[in-house]
């Protein structure tokens, strides 16, 4: 059994929150889009209703170390708007200044922690680090959905090591809305999937292989597949042509976009997580613009995620056109391919 918010006491208890405020960001370190940190709102309200010491924690980026534009103040500034009250920052994740801070909260406080991920211990999952954190919470939420895929200390560890854990409601909105979409789904299935990260996505496109109809990947992806050696399968399609700019290729072809919107247009439901071109640059989003509105325009039940695709979708003005918007990227896609989601394991209570 995994607990929801509604099963803890909170009055006056320190909440250690995992959430993703992993935004995309500009060059300038400006929030491009806030949808992430909007979506973890109502976790944080319920909270504040139920005058609990909140503990916000999240990784922003994937910096090594410390790093001016991934720090999490512009964070701080969206969710102190948004909820209305004073929201203090650390500097830092585990200083004694943080442990005497946390320890020192009334009810009703909200305390963000600096980017989890300035410390290589968090993506190293390791335990000191990990029971510094565990050691501010009496109870700990995960609200980060889509940072459940990652084996990271604050995901995995931090929940081993406080007696009392659970969900928060995004988490438990994505499950529940995802499960929805997953079982028994419209045939034919169809996966389409772009952008960065192709080691992960790579992996997880051969789950897709077995349990949908077809896969839609990008160049990237592809080349990624062939160097790991995947079997071959006359489910996967692939661009069959680019756009080719100084030994580049930063968008797709006419005739791969012609062909996408094809089975695009034959599916009865549509996953898709991804870019399939440079689409920071305008001139280069024609392809995954092309893709965004067929699956928009489709009679698919469609589910779509991930940081840069809510984005992109967002600045074509097509959010509302799709049937669920999820926060996960990464997690989505491996949640909708059947895995088990590692973040979730560490929660499960005996009853
Ligand atoms: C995401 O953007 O998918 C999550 O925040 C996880 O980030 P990561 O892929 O850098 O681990």
């Amino acid at each position: 059994m995994i607990k929801k918010l509604k099963d803890f006491k909170l009055e006056g208890k320190r909440v250690l929150v995992r959430c993703d405020f992993n935004v995309p960001i500009d060059a300038e370190g400006n929030i491009r889009d806030d949808f992430r940190i909007i979506q973890t709102l109502p976790t944080i309200k319920y909270l504040l209703k139920e005058k609990a010491k909140i503990i916000l924690m999240s990784h922003l980026g994937d910096p090594d170390g410390p790093n001016e534009l991934l720090k999490l103040d512009k964070v701080q500034g969206i969710l102190a708007k948004n909820l209305d009250v004073p929201v203090t920052k650390a500097n830092d994740c585990t200083s004694y200044q943080v442990e005497q801070y946390a320890f020192g909260l009334n009810p009703g406080d909200v305390f963000l922690l600096e980017n989890l991920r300035f410390h290589p211990e968090e993506k190293d999952n390791d335990l000191a680090f990990a029971k510094k954190l565990a050691s501010l919470a009496q109870i700990y939420i995960n609200d980060a959905f889509s940072v459940c895929h990652r084996a990271h200390a604050s995901v995995v560890s931090v929940p081993l090591l406080v007696k009392e854990k659970g969900v928060g409601l995004l988490l438990e909105k994505e499950i529940r809305t995802l499960e929805k979409a997953s079982q028994r789904p419209k045939r034919p299935l169809l996966a389409v999937v772009g952008g960065a990260k192709v080691k992960t996505k790579a992996t997880l496109i051969q789950k897709f292989l077995e349990t949908a109809d077809s896969v839609i990947v990008s160049g990237l992806i592809k080349r990624e597949m062939d160097e790991m050696k995947m079997p071959y399968s006359d489910k996967l399609l692939s661009p069959v042509d680019n756009i080719e700019v100084d030994g580049k290729i930063p968008d797709i072809g006419p005739k791969s976009i012609e062909l996408f919107i094809r089975k695009i247009k034959k599916a009865g439901t549509i996953i898709w997580n991804g870019p399939f071109g440079l689409i920071e640059d305008p001139q280069y989003e024609k392809g995954t613009a092309e893709i965004a509105k067929a699956i928009a325009k489709s009679r698919a039940f469609s589910v779509i995620g991930g940081g840069e695709t809510l984005e992109f979708v967002s600045r074509l003005g097509l959010t509302r056109k799709f049937n669920h918007v999820s926060t996960g990227g990464g997690a989505m896609l491996s949640f909708l391919s059947g895995e088990k989601l590692i973040g979730l394991q560490p929660l499960i209570c005996q009853r």
